[in-house]
């Protein structure tokens, strides 16, 4: 049999890709490798101004990026971007469901208003997304890769406060395993990836931005066997190694990448 070469496995030229989320933290570190590996990457984020400002970078690179404003959890948004996508670009091959909120709030404090806001920007998005992009990847017959970004908390609790957000990530692992099986037929493949503790805007960055945060924080590091936060690029490297042929017979996996978490 002739091995493909290294260099072809991870090339991306001709393929284009949506991030959600991918202003931003683990987003950007993801759209910062798949745009390295040649494909065009849409930054579809509902922050108008880091948005446009992930976009350029890439494009300052001489990659290719185009930034589109989106909120993830209305469907009206995300219908209008991938109608965008495909008359900008053709096709869409990738698809990275990266966008995600986790805020802090007991059982006992949260309403109603902010568990439908987590299972929407969380859940529903990536059916939204799914759904809108699997269509275009069976009307152009030349299959597809869906990556969708849980987290460890959809096999194990991390801390407390996050119930609501653990039934997003538990949900969205659920919908990665049957997507998978309701694609694969049209050789699309689904696959999550669980991280860890990672370095982002959304955890502070090194500079936690509450002071529950802080304590969450300093709490989970002690944890931690390989004693650090992970960076947004670990996610990014494995992303591309999911959009990629590295992974060509993979489906309805996930990956987790929490420098050992999860065993401690
Ligand atoms: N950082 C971690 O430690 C960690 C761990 C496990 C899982 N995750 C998951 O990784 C993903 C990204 O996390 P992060 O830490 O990079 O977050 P972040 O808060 O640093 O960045 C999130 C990005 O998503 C965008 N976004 C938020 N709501 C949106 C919406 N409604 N529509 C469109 N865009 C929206 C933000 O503008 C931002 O650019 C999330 O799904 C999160 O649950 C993160």
């Amino acid at each position: 049999m002739k091995l493909t070469s290294l260099q072809k496995l991870i090339d991306l030229k001709g393929k284009t890709a949506i991030v959600t989320g991918g202003a931003l933290g683990i987003g950007f570190g993801i759209a910062y490798r798949l745009a390295e590996a040649g494909a065009n990457v849409v930054v579809a984020d509902i922050n108008e101004d880091a948005g446009r400002k992930a976009a350029q970078e890439l494009n300052n690179n001489e990659w290719q990026s185009m930034f589109v404003k989106v909120d993830v959890s209305n469907e009206k948004d995300v219908q209008s971007a991938v109608d965008l996508v495909v008359k900008t670009f053709g096709s869409i091959d990738i698809l990275v469901n990266n966008a995600g909120i986790y805020p802090i709030i007991s059982v006992i404090q949260m309403t109603s208003s902010d568990f439908e806001k987590i299972l929407n920007v969380n859940l529903k998005s990536v059916f939204l997304f799914t759904k809108a992009v699997a269509e275009v990847m069976i009307n152009k017959g030349k299959g597809g890769k869906i990556i969708n970004i849980t987290s460890i908390d959809a096999l194990h609790p991390s801390s407390v406060g996050l119930a609501v957000y653990d039934a997003s990530k538990h949900g969205l692992w659920g919908f990665t395993k049957n997507t998978a099986l309701e694609l694969a037929p049209h050789n699309i493949q689904v696959n999550a990836i669980a991280p860890g503790g990672i370095a982002t805007p959304g955890t502070g960055a090194g500079k936690p931005v509450t002071p529950e945060m802080e304590a969450i924080l300093k709490k989970f590091l002690e944890k931690i066997p390989m004693k650090r936060m992970g960076e947004p690029d670990e996610i990014g490297k494995t992303a591309l190694f999911l959009a990629s042929d590295l992974s060509s017979y993979m489906t309805g996996s996930q990956i987790v990448v929490d420098g050992g978490v999860l065993l401690s």
